[in-house]
C-alpha cells in the first residue's frame, strides 16, 4: 500500500505516519511506541527517525531477532510502507534512520500550494477556542512598555492560533475596577464641575490627573473620607458615581485606543469590573469545597509548596486582583468554554498565576496533567531595557509614552528611506505607508524575535538596520523577490495555473524543503507559545533565498525560469504570511 500522506498534516506529521505504520510491523509486540521525528541538519538526511535505541532497551533479553539498536534501525527502514515522499533511507550511528524527502514531491507540494493558498498549509491544533489575555492595562495609569509588549506578543500569539483555526477570544483584561476609583471620581467632581461634559482633551494627562489626585488623597483627610465614601457609593451601584466611573473609563479607553490602531491589533474588552458580580459565587463554590480557610481576618488559600497564601478576600472584605483572576478563570471555563486560556504579562506576576491555576486545579476546573485541555498558561516575559542597562525610561519624564515612541519610530524609519535613496518618485501616501510599516514592524520585530522570557534592549539604530536579523532586512528581502516577479514581465498568476516548480537544483531543493517546513513551525511556535521559532524561521527563510537560491540559481532568462519565477513567488507567500502572523504589513517595493 502506498502512502502518499495527503491531507494528514504538515511534513514531520505525514513522515511520522509512515515510521508508526513502520514500528508496528517491526515490533509487533510493543503497539504503543510513538514515532519520534525530528527535522535534522545533518548532511545524511533532512528527517531523522530516533526510536531504535529506545525500542531496543524495551525488547532485549525477550528472544527478539535483533542484536542491538543498528539491526532495530535496519528493521525500521526495511518496513518503512512505499511512499512518493521519500527520496532515499539510510541507517547510521545507533539505529538512527535519516531520510531524505523526495524532491519531486515537495515540487508538487509547493506548486499545489500556490494554487490552493497558503491557508491549506494551516495547523490544526486540538482545541476549538481560546482565550488570550493581552495587553490588559489599568485605567488611568500608564500604558508603559510593559503593556507594549504585552500588546504585541498577545497579538501574535492569538493570530497563529486563528491561522491555526482556533477561534480566539481576545481579551482586554484592563484594571477598570478597584479603590483608585473613588480618589479618581472626587477628583474630577472637585476640578470638573461639569464633569458630565468632560473629555480627554479637557482632562489632558489621565497620567498626571492621578497623580494629582493621588497627591490631594494622601495630603487631605477630608478628601480621603469623600474618596472612601465614593467607593462605597461606586459598588453599591449610585447612578452618578457609575456615570462618573465611566466617564473616566471612556478618556482612558480613547487613549489605548490610539495605540491599538497604529498597532494594527484588534481587542476585545472584558475588564476587571465585569467579573465583579460573579465574584461571591465563585468563592462560595471554593469554600464548598473546602478550599478556602480564614487567615488574620482575610480569606485566603493556602497551598503546600507556597510560602505565601493566595488571598481572595481582604480582611476588609474587598475583593482583590486574584479574586477577579480567580472568577475570570471560572468564566472562560464555564461560561465561554474556552479549552486554552492564555495570559501574557510580565514574568513577575508569575507566582500570582501559579496559584490561581494551583486552585483552579484543585476545585477541579482543570484537569492535573499539564498536558490535557481544559488548560491554562501564564505566558511571561522580560523588561525591556534602555541603553544603560536599567528599565527603559525617556530622559527627562519616568515613563516612555507609547504613542510617542511609535512616532519615533516612524520618523526615524522616514529618515532612513529617504538617506538611502529608497523613496524616490513615490508618492506621499507610499511613502506614508512604508514608513508606518517598517517603522511599526520594527519595533514588533525587535521584540518577537527573543526568547520572551529574557529582557531585551530597546534600541531604535539597531532595529531600523538593514543588516541582520531585523525587520527591515526581511521587509527589503521580501520586495525584492517581489521586484524579480515584476521585472521578469511575466503574469505570475496565468503561470501559477499553467506551469509548475521543479527543484533541480540542490539549492532550489534546500529552498523548497524550508518552505515546506513552514506548518510544523507553526505549530511548534502555537504549541510552545513562542514567536521567536517564527521570527527564526523567517530569518532563516530570507537567507537561505538570498546566500543558497538566489545567489547560484539564475531566475530571469534562464532555461527554468517559469519554474523558479514560481519558486519566488512561493517564498514571498510564506514571507508574507510569517509578516500576518507577527502583525507586520509587508512592503512590495523599496
Ligand atoms: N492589569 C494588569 C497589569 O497591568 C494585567 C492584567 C493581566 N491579566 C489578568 N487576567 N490578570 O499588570
Amino acid at each position: 500500500m502506498a502512502i502518499d500522506g495527503e491531507n494528514i498534516g504538515n511534513l514531520k506529521q505525514q513522515l511520522a505516519k509512515l515510521f508508526e505504520v513502520s514500528l508496528k510491523v517491526t515490533v509487533p509486540s510493543e503497539q504503543d511506541v510513538e514515532p519520534l521525528v525530528a527535522a535534522c541538519t545533518a548532511k545524511f538526511g533532512d528527517y531523522q527517525c530516533n526510536n531504535a535505541m529506545g525500542l531496543w532497551s524495551r525488547i532485549k533479553g525477550k528472544g527478539s531477532e535483533f542484536r542491538g539498536p543498528p539491526s532495530v534501525g535496519q528493521a525500521i527502514m526495511k518496513n518503512l510502507p512505499p511512499s512518493e515522499m521519500i527520496e532515499s533511507c539510510s541507517v547510521a550511528g545507533p539505529g538512527f534512520v535519516n531520510v531524505i524527502i523526495s524532491k519531486d514531491w515537495l515540487a508538487k507540494k509547493l506548486t499545489k500550494m500556490l494554487i490552493d493558498g497558503i491557508d491549506t498549509w494551516a495547523p490544526h491544533l486540538p482545541i476549538k477556542r481560546a482565550v488570550v489575555d493581552f495587553s490588559s492595562p489599568n485605567i488611568a495609569k500608564e500604558m508603559h512598555v510593559g503593556h507594549l509588549r504585552s500588546t504585541i506578543i498577545g497579538d501574535t500569539l492569538a493570530r497563529m492560533l486563528e491561522f491555526s483555526h482556533v477561534e480566539v477570544l481576545r481579551r482586554n483584561h484592563v484594571g477598570d475596577w478597584g479603590t483608585q476609583f473613588g480618589m479618581l471620581i472626587e477628583f474630577l467632581f472637585e476640578k470638573f464641575p461639569n464633569w458630565e461634559d468632560v473629555n480627554e482633551a479637557a482632562v489632558g494627562d489621565l497620567q498626571a490627573f492621578y497623580k494629582a489626585s493621588k497627591q490631594r488623597f494622601d495630603s487631605d483627610p477630608e478628601f480621603k473620607e469623600r474618596a472612601q465614601q465614593a467607593v462605597v457609593l461606586l459598588q453599591g451601584g449610585d447612578p452618578k458615581y457609575r456615570k462618573a466611573w465611566a466617564q473616566i473609563c471612556e478618556i482612558s479607553r480613547n487613549e489605548f485606543h490610539m495605540v491599538y490602531k497604529r498597532l494594527g491589533v484588534h481587542l476585545e474588552e472584558k475588564g476587571e469590573s465585569f467579573y465583579n458580580p460573579y465574584i461571591p459565587g465563585v468563592l462560595e463554590a471554593l469554600s464548598g469545597r473546602g478550599l478556602i480557610e480564614d487567615s488574620q481576618g482575610a480569606r485566603v488559600i493556602f497551598f503546600e509548596d507556597e510560602k505565601i497564601p493566595l488571598i481572595v478576600v481582604k480582611s476588609d472584605g474587598g475583593y482583590n486582583y486574584a479574586s477577579t483572576d480567580l472568577t475570570a478563570l471560572w468564566f472562560r471555563l464555564n461560561e465561554e468554554k474556552a479549552e486554552w486560556i492564555i495570559y501574557v504579562t510580565d514574568v513577575g506576576q508569575q507566582q500570582h498565576f501559579d496559584m490561581v491555576f494551583k486552585a483552579a486545579k484543585r476545585a477541579d476546573w482543570l484537569p492535573a496533567d499539564n498536558s490535557l485541555y481544559p488548560k491554562a498558561t501564564h505566558v511571561g516575559f522580560g523588561l525591556v531595557l534602555g541603553e544603560d542597562g536599567k528599565r527603559f525610561r525617556t530622559r527627562n519624564t519616568e515613563v516612555v509614552r507609547l504613542v510617542d515612541l511609535l512616532d519615533e519610530a516612524k520618523t526615524r524609519s522616514k529618515a532612513a528611506l529617504i538617506g538611502r535613496d529608497k523613496a524616490e518618485g513615490w508618492t506621499a501616501e507610499e511613502l506614508e505607508q512604508t514608513v508606518e510599516a517598517v517603522g511599526y514592524g520594527a519595533v514588533k520585530y525587535a521584540d518577537l524575535k527573543n526568547n520572551r522570557l529574557t529582557n531585551y534592549t530597546f534600541n531604535f539604530d539597531q532595529m531600523l538596520s538593514d543588516k541582520g536579523n531585523t525587520a527591515v532586512y526581511l521587509l527589503y528581502a521580501h520586495a525584492r523577490i517581489c521586484s524579480i516577479i515584476r521585472k521578469s514581465g511575466k503574469d505570475i498568476e496565468v503561470l501559477k495555473k499553467t506551469e509548475e516548480i521543479k527543484l533541480d537544483h540542490p539549492d532550489e531543493r534546500v529552498l523548497g524543503l524550508h518552505l515546506l517546513q513552514f506548518s510544523e513551525v507553526v505549530e511548534e511556535a502555537c504549541s510552545n507559545l513562542l514567536p521567536n521559532v517564527l521570527c527564526e524561521y523567517l530569518y532563516n527563510l530570507s537567507e537561505i533565498f538570498t546566500k543558497r537560491f538566489y545567489s547560484n540559481c539564475q531566475v530571469v532568462s534562464s532555461a527554468e525560469e517559469t519554474s523558479r519565477l514560481l519558486l519566488c513567488e512561493a517564498t514571498a507567500t510564506v514571507m508574507r504570511k510569517c509578516f500576518y502572523l507577527l502583525g507586520i504589513v509587508p512592503v512590495y517595493k523599496i
